[in-house]
């Protein structure tokens, strides 16, 4: 067998990968983040069809119309991919049962920790569970109940976000768990050195979103898409909270009119609970309320005013729409020419 310092780039990089694209049954370790309302069956199956992983986002979808998505996908490619499950949608079970009954191999639950009843359901039926792990704690209390794999997601990312960034997740977490079970690495990934320095560290892939949105194959309204384009990774900031009595979920997302309004909307319910006008409860509801449907109209209706601009802080390293396959092979090559780099200055 060569020395890994004469081993050609491109074969040292699978060899880097080869735990995590097992696990996935993919070449290429690098899963599609799910994103409701953009991961459907086109992005997914172009990312699959590359030879990474997509992953259906099922957000809010009712077993139906999840039913209709993982066919659809299954009609555009023959690859793995995986579905990923919010866990506290109220048919959970009936969720899972039908990414069963439609071989789904891998089922990813998302926001929150799942019951042990639908990892257990999940693995049953023959798929292969991966969850998110917010912490040391949460890892190994999530491999006990039977997760087969785990993404770590820092707070760098799009969407909902926990408090910790990917650099102190990957300390605190990925030494005690990486012999345990693969885990892959979430939030602020845009380029391929730094998939390839977190492989080096252990991980055994990662996952992306915010790279993926301006995949010429993903269906986000041109102005969302637009919108990517043009941001920095200064503009992709978590939504802001004016009260400690009123908690808002931290989401990160790109600074609109949206998420302007959103301050004057706490601030005005704030002085109505104040002023006695509405209970503490109310007033809460009415905070959560005010982003309600607010992704959908901003992917799909293109309205990047009032609606969610989700993103993560490597929207800045997203600059033209580009096929996934495309988008795909300049991660590796990125990572192949670090690899290139490297073995040059050992040899120099
Ligand atoms: C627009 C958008 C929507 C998202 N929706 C979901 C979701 O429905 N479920 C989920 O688990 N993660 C969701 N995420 C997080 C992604 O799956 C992924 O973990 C994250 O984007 C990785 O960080 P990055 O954006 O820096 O690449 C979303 C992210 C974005 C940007």
């Amino acid at each position: 067998m060569l020395a890994p310092a004469a081993e050609a780039p491109a074969a040292a990089l699978q060899r880097l990968m080869a735990r995590g694209a097992a696990f996935l049954g993919s070449r290429i370790a690098i899963m599609g983040g799910a994103m409701s309302w953009v991961s459907e069956r086109h992005l997914v199956a172009a990312l699959s069809n590359a030879g990474a992983f997509g992953t259906i986002a099922c957000g809010a979808m009712e077993p139906d119309r999840l039913a209709e998505e993982i066919a659809g996908t299954q009609a555009l490619t023959s690859n793995t991919f995986g579905v990923n499950l919010i866990t506290m949608h109220p048919r959970l079970e009936q969720l899972v049962e039908v990414c069963l009954a439609a071989k789904v191999s891998h089922i990813v639950f998302a926001g929150g920790i799942p019951p042990g009843s639908a990892i257990k359901a999940a693995k049953a039926g023959g798929a292969k569970v991966v969850c998110f792990a917010p912490a040391l704690a949460l890892a190994k209390k999530l491999v006990r109940s039977g997760a087969d794999a785990l993404v770590i997601e820092g707070s760098e990312a799009g969407g909902h976000i926990g408090p910790v960034s990917l650099n102190v997740l990957a300390q605190e977490i990925l030494p005690a768990m990486a012999k345990e079970v693969p885990v892959f690495f979430a939030g602020g990934i845009g380029r391929g050195e730094a998939i390839l320095s977190y492989l080096e560290m252990g991980a055994a892939g990662v996952q992306l979103g915010t790279r993926f949105v301006c995949a010429t194959e993903c269906i986000a309204h041109p102005r969302f898409k637009q919108a990517f384009i043009r941001g920095a990774a200064r503009d992709a900031v978590p939504t802001v909270q004016i009260d400690e009595r009123f908690p808002v979920i931290p989401v990160r997302a790109l600074q609109n009119e949206g998420t302007r309004r959103f301050m004057e909307h706490q601030a005005a319910v704030l002085a109505r609970f104040q002023a006695g006008v509405v209970s503490k409860e109310e007033a809460q509801l009415e905070i959560e309320h005010f982003w309600a449907g607010a992704l959908r109209r901003a992917v799909i209706d293109g309205d990047v005013e009032q609606g969610s601009l989700m993103a993560g802080q490597s929207v800045g390293m997203v600059t033209r729409e580009q096929p996934a396959a495309e988008i795909i092979a300049e991660l590796l090559g990125q990572a192949e020419a670090a690899l290139a780099a490297r073995q040059q200055a050992v040899l120099a």
